[in-house]
């Protein structure tokens, strides 16, 4: 905690506090100016115990985020940093890499990601939407995130890498491994944290396993699909190596399924709280959509936050900053500050313009999957508006508690 604020970022009771308090506490460290640093215990295999300066003004998150030969994404961008033997046996996903080598691994996986490629998928989100839709008609209500906000996500990263539908049940099972540590890792360990370590750990072996597989046969069989893209060379000769593939798709298991999951989750609470904003999306939904999922990614932060160190020294917003410090740039508290948003606790969809940091600050690694989210978004929102037009949350939502993922676990919903 820090004496001067009785706030405590580290705990990991902040962040099962109502998110009303939390984002009254994130504009205390606003209001404060230079950034606030708070102290992390080291404890063995979980946390390194550097601690780290909080960065929740929007100019000093995109003043990181767009100097990376400064703030460094190495050895770590998520906390706490994982131990340098995991990246070892596992390799490290771009996201914990600077350029040279993050440049190379953005080069070859940028062709998941073109306009080409992701007009290839729009059919098959559509299709997956209208099915998701159908099964909750034939079901009826019960958990708006289990029927509809966490299957969308995970089809469609599953059917960008070529799984086949018969290993996706298995899939999900190693993702729930994971997202269950990720919700405890920021705490201290306790017999239960290092239990869902070892669950997690496990679960990211399995997929590797599952995925090496895979490249193995696309590279001796190459088909049309995203695996064989990147494990067979690109026009400069570059490819991903299995190890590197294995990574890549853990990444974007946990980058692009639990964000828009969880986007979704809060966009129906988020219209059920605000009518209004619903009936004018309603009225012209072709119209307001994009500004609206971009609101919507504002106001939630999906992700709360990332991290990184500092490879010199230098002075950021008039803090002097030493080479080696550790900065967390908080986006959740970025994309509320009333120097840039006004009126920033308004869920307004017609907000624009709308420079949030929800998919990451300007910078080498801004959100690789923006465009499929955005997609992902307006076709499983249109889907279900257009086929339950009384479609609303009917309860409380339960959250998952993480200093990560602003998730839902649950949410009552109906449409009657
Ligand atoms: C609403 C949904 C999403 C949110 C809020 C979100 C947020 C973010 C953020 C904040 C970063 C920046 C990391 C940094 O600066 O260190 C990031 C990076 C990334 N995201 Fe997303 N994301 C979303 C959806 C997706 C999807 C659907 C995919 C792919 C299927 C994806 C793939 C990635 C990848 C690969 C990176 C790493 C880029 C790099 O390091 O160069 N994201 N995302």
């Amino acid at each position: 905690m820090t004496l001067a604020t009785g706030i405590d970022l580290v705990d990991i009771a902040f962040w099962d506090r109502p998110p009303g308090e939390r984002l009254a506490d994130f504009a205390r460290l606003r209001e404060r100016g230079a950034p606030v640093f708070f102290a992390e215990p080291r404890v063995p295999l979980v946390r390194s115990g550097k601690g780290f300066y909080a960065l929740v003004r929007h100019a000093d998150v995109v003043e990181a985020s767009r100097n990376a030969k400064v703030f460094s994404s190495e050895p770590a961008a998520t906390s706490p940093e994982p131990p340098p033997w995991l990246a070892k046996v596992f390799g490290t996903p771009m996201v914990n890499m600077d350029d040279p080598a993050h440049a190379r691994l953005r080069r070859i996986v940028f062709r998941a990601f073109t306009p080409k490629m992701l007009a290839r998928i729009e059919d098959d989100i559509r299709a997956t939407a209208a099915r998701i839709v159908d099964d909750v008609i034939k079901d009826g209500p019960g958990d708006f995130v289990e029927q509809v906000a966490a299957r969308l996500p995970i089809h469609v990263i599953c059917s960008m890498m070529g799984i086949p539908e018969e290993k996706r049940p298995y899939v999900l099972s190693r993702i729930d491994a994971m997202t269950e540590y990720s919700g405890v890792r920021g705490s201290l360990a306790s017999p239960r944290t290092m239990r869902l370590l070892a669950g997690n750990l496990k679960a990211i072996v399995d997929l590797h396993r599952l995925v090496a597989r895979l490249g193995e046969a696309r590279r001796q069989n190459p088909t049309d699909d995203l695996v064989s893209a990147l494990v067979n060379a690109n026009p400069d000769g570059e490819r991903l190596s299995v190890k590197e593939l294995g990574s890549f798709f853990d990444l974007l298991l946990v980058a692009g399924n639990e964000t828009t999951r969880n986007a979704l989750a809060h966009g129906l609470k988020l219209f059920t709280d605000h009518p209004d904003q619903r009936d004018l999306l309603l009225a012209e939904y072709d119209e307001r959509i994009s500004t609206a999922a971009e609101e919507l990614v504002r106001y939630v932060s999906p992700i709360i936050q990332f991290r990184r160190t500092l490879t010199t020294d230098y002075e950021l917003n008039g803090h002097a900053l030493r080479a080696g410090d550790k900065v967390v740039l908080f986006y959740l508290a970025a994309n509320r500050d009333p120097e840039v948003f006004t009126d920033p606790d308004a869920f307004d969809i017609t907000r624009s313009p709308n420079p949030h940091v929800g998919f990451g600050g300007p910078g080498p690694h801004l959100c690789l999957g923006a465009n499929l989210a955005r997609m992902e978004l307006r076709i499983m929102l249109r889907e279900l508006f257009d086929r339950l037009p009384g479609l609303r949350a009917s309860g409380e939502p339960e959250y998952l508690l993480s200093s990560f993922d602003n998730g839902i676990t649950r949410l009552p919903y109906t449409w009657g």
